[in-house]
């Protein structure tokens, strides 16, 4: 089996779904979806260059009302529901992706 390196020091999950049905949730008008605020917060691109991972998926099977499900893949026994409209800062803080 081939190998591909990647820089991704984990990889979070986000539900795509969520965020289409809060029509984004995100940003300062409420309309960015969670995987690209994420991303644009930490500073990271689509690839594998970037030091994290955000990847949309498809439904979790959670469907939170108001909110985005999300699994961190270094931490994968505890799923996160973030309420639309949270402070981006702090979801990345609270998540323990900076320093
Ligand atoms: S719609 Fe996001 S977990 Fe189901």
């Amino acid at each position: 089996m081939k190998s591909v390196r990647s820089d991704w020091a984990t990889a979070l999950l986000v539900c795509r779904k969520c965020s289409k049905r809060l029509g984004g949730g995100f940003g300062p008008k409420g309309r960015t979806p969670l995987a690209k605020a994420l991303r644009k917060e930490l500073g990271v691109g689509k690839g594998r260059k970037g030091k994290f991972g955000v990847v949309e998926v498809k439904c979790l099977g959670v469907c939170p009302r108001g909110g985005v499900t999300i699994v961190d893949g270094a931490n994968p026994g505890e799923w996160k529901i973030v309420p639309a409209r949270h402070n981006i800062e702090e979801i990345v803080s609270a998540l323990r992706l900076r320093g």
